[in-house]
């Protein structure tokens, strides 16, 4: 009874805090740049750092979207190991990228006692009633990696560098290709994620700021004329979809024998997606495939020379982030964010913490991947 009572006072003092840290999104802490995230944790300021304190307990609920990619699985597994460790009970959930699951889900968290939600959503525009409901509850809300739109009940964001994962993608393909000196023309074809996931747009919008002045100028060709977002955007992130959108600009553009060398595929699934079309319908030289995450089946790819780079983002990184975000928010500090400017869901800009996403090919897989301790040898074979 005497522990209901604090928790509610604890929430009423810690929704004041937030209002008041959100209200003014524009004095809200610059914390030092990303390079920081990593950084363990009494190398923060003493004072305001909340994450070596005891945690206060409580219960966190984690919403992840689907455990049909392996990225979800490693980043539930890791926020519910860090938050155990630190003291939380963790209420985590998959909603086989099912929207209305996911709202079922979040529903329960908010009437089962959770004291903070981190939600890693499936439509970004889907969660708005059950938001309110977290709202209304006073249960302050992370955003994880993927904004959550349309919604003030949103207090922190916490993900990677989304823009810089597609300007790493595309200049990878234009130093590659030395697109500043070669005289080309090279074909590419567009493969980009989910219209739902606010991410996919800042990937796509990231490679496209790097290649479009290429495309202007007539070094790259996209034969298939499907350039535009939602021309070349692929459904649930499937791996499916891409590929058989994939088979199709296959049979039509390019069984004249017509020399495809650039495939800017977002993320490691649609790449997936891409190389299997590949493989069973294009016979020349292999084109530069582009992707995220390193999963496992991309990397191996990589190591066999079907997929030329992908974009290691860390999710140790970010749930340590993410951890340390709720303690701060929970205990009523000061949040660790490093961005105040670039996500506006709609109500506002969302303070963000912003990990860094890092180029990976199969010269430093090693060093970044094995030696990490991410995966092991034999999780490569
Ligand atoms: C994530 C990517 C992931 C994609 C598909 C995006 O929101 O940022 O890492 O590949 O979703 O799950």
């Amino acid at each position: 009874m005497s522990k209901k009572l604090l928790g509610v006072l604890l929430a009423t003092t810690m929704f004041a805090s937030l209002l008041a840290g959100c209200g003014s999104t524009a004095a809200a802490p610059e914390a030092a740049p990303a390079a920081t995230e990593a950084a363990p944790a009494d190398d923060a300021a003493p004072a305001d750092d909340t994450a070596a304190a005891p945690a206060a307990g409580g219960k966190v609920g984690v919403a992840m979207p689907t455990k049909d990619l392996q990225r979800w699985n490693q980043d539930g597994e890791n926020m519910q190991k860090e938050l155990e460790a630190a003291g939380y009970e963790v209420d985590l959930q998959y909603a086989s990228n099912d929207v209305q699951q996911q709202v079922s889900q979040i529903e329960n968290m908010i009437n089962g006692g959770c004291s903070c939600l981190v939600i890693a959503s499936i439509d970004g525009e889907s969660l708005g009633t059950v938001m309110d409901m977290a709202k209304e509850a006073n249960i302050p809300v992370i955003a994880y990696d993927r904004l959550i739109m349309k919604s003030d009940a949103v207090s922190y964001y916490a993900t990677f560098d989304n823009y810089m994962v597609g300007t790493k993608q595309g200049e990878y393909i234009a130093d590659t290709l030395d697109l500043d000196n070669a005289a080309g023309p090279f074909n590419m074809e567009i493969t980009a994620g989910d219209p739902g996931d606010n991410n996919a747009n800042y990937f796509y919008s990231g490679a496209m700021d790097v290649l479009q002045k290429y495309i202007d100028e007539g070094k790259i060709v996209v034969k298939s004329g499907q350039t535009a977002f939602a021309d070349v955007a692929t459904a649930e992130w499937k791996t499916e979809n891409a590929q058989s959108r994939m088979e199709n600009i296959l049979s039509t553009y390019y069984a004249d024998g017509s020399k495809l060398d650039i495939c800017l595929c977002s993320n490691d699934s649609t790449a997936l997606g891409v190389e299997n079309a590949l493989a069973a319908n294009y016979t020349g030289e292999y084109p530069i495939v582009t992707g995220q995450d390193c999963d496992k089946a991309n990397v191996k790819n990589m190591l066999a020379g079907k997929q030329s780079m992908s974009i290691f983002k860390d999710t140790r990184t970010l749930a340590s982030q993410v951890v340390k975000m709720v303690g701060q928010i929970l205990s009523g500090s000061e949040v660790d964010v490093n961005d105040t400017e670039t996500y506006d869901n709609g109500t506002g800009v969302i303070p963000s913490y912003l990990c860094e996403p890092v180029f990976a090919d199969a010269n430093n897989y090693k060093e970044l991947l094995i030696d990490s301790g991410y995966y092991t040898e034999a999780d490569l074979q």
